[in-house]
C-alpha cells in the first residue's frame, strides 16, 4: 500500500512525545525513524511501546565501527524487531558483509522476519568541498555516491539512505532492485524548515524512492492524519500519473 513508503521522523526528545505522535497515527503510515535522540534518551523500551501501538521502527543509528562490533550491533536490533536499521558504507565491504550475516543469522534462529539493511553512502550535510578536502575522498561527489552504494549492494546490503537528487545515479549504479529511501522531501505548500533542496512526496515517488523520511511536516502539523491523508494522496497521485 501507498501508506507503508512513509517513515515518520520521530525527532522528538521524550517517549511521551514520541508516543502521542505514534498513538495518533498507529499503522497509518510505514514505519517511524528512531534515530539516536530518541534512541539515546528512552532506550530500547521505545521500540515495543511504537509496537504496542502498531508500528513498525527504523532504527536509524547508522553504525560504523570494526566488523565484529558492527556484526553484534547488527544482532541486537535485529532481535529487538526492527523493520529497518542502517550502517555506514564508508566502514567497508567486510564490515557490511559482517552486518548482513549477523542479522542473517540471528533472524534465522530466532524465526524474526529480516529487517531491510541499508547503508549511509555521503551525509549530505557534507559538501563536496569538504568530502575531498577535510576527509580525503578523491572521487567527486556523485562517484563516491555511486561507488559507496555499488559496494553495499555487492555486501549483500538492500538498499541506501539518499536524498532525491541522487536516486538516478544510484539507480544507475544499482538497478531497479535496490531500496532506496529519501529524506528531505515536503508537501507543496510546507515550510522548508532548514532542508536545502527538497522534492514533494509525489515528485520523489516519481524519481524511484521506495521510503520516504518524513518529519516535521507530519509531526508539527496541526492535523497529523490530515497531513499524512494529503501525502497519501500526492503520491498516488503522481503513481496514477507514470
Ligand atoms: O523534519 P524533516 O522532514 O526535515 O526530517 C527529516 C529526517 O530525515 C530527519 O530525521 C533527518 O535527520 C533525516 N535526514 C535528512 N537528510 C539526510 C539524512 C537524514 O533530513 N540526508
Amino acid at each position: 500500500m501507498v501508506k507503508d513508503k512513509i517513515i515518520v521522523a520521530l525527532d522528538v526528545p521524550t517517549k511521551e512525545e514520541a508516543l502521542a505522535i505514534v498513538e495518533e497515527l498507529g499503522d497509518k503510515v510505514g514505519a517511524y525513524k528512531v534515530g539516536m535522540q530518541l534512541y539515546n534518551a528512552c532506550g530500547p523500551e521505545i521500540l515495543q511501546a511504537i509496537y504496542d501501538r502498531k508500528g513498525r521502527v527504523f532504527l536509524d543509528l547508522k553504525f560504523h565501527d570494526i566488523p565484529n562490533t558492527v556484526a553484534s550491533a547488527s544482532r541486537v536490533v535485529t532481535n529487538l524487531g526492527t523493520f529497518m536499521f542502517n550502517v555506514h558504507c564508508c566502514g567497508g565491504s567486510a564490515m557490511m558483509k559482517a552486518a548482513v550475516a549477523a542479522m542473517r543469522e540471528e533472524a534465522e534462529a530466532k524465526g524474526i522476519e529480516k529487517p531491510l539493511l541499508i547503508g549511509v553512502t555521503v551525509l549530505t550535510s557534507l559538501s563536496e568541498e569538504e568530502l575531498q578536502g577535510e576527509i580525503g575522498v578523491a572521487r567527486a561527489m556523485r562517484e563516491q555516491v555511486a561507488a559507496m552504494a555499488r559496494l553495499a549492494k555487492e555486501s549483500g546490503l538492500d538498499g541506501v539512505v539518499a536524498s532525491a537528487r541522487e536516486i538516478s545515479v544510484i539507480r544507475e549504479a544499482c538497478g531497479d532492485d535496490f531500496v532506496i529511501v529519501t529524506p528531505g522531501i515536503r508537501p507543496r505548500d510546507a515550510a522548508a524548515d532548514d532542508q536545502k533542496r527538497v522534492k514533494t512526496p509525489g515528485e520523489a515517488v516519481a524519481d524511484g524512492a521506495d521510503y520516504l523520511v518524513i518529519g516535521r511536516p507530519i509531526t508539527k502539523a496541526a492535523d497529523r492524519t490530515a497531513a499524512v491523508e494529503a501525502i497519501v494522496k500526492d503520491m498516488e497521485e503522481s503513481i496514477q500519473n507514470q
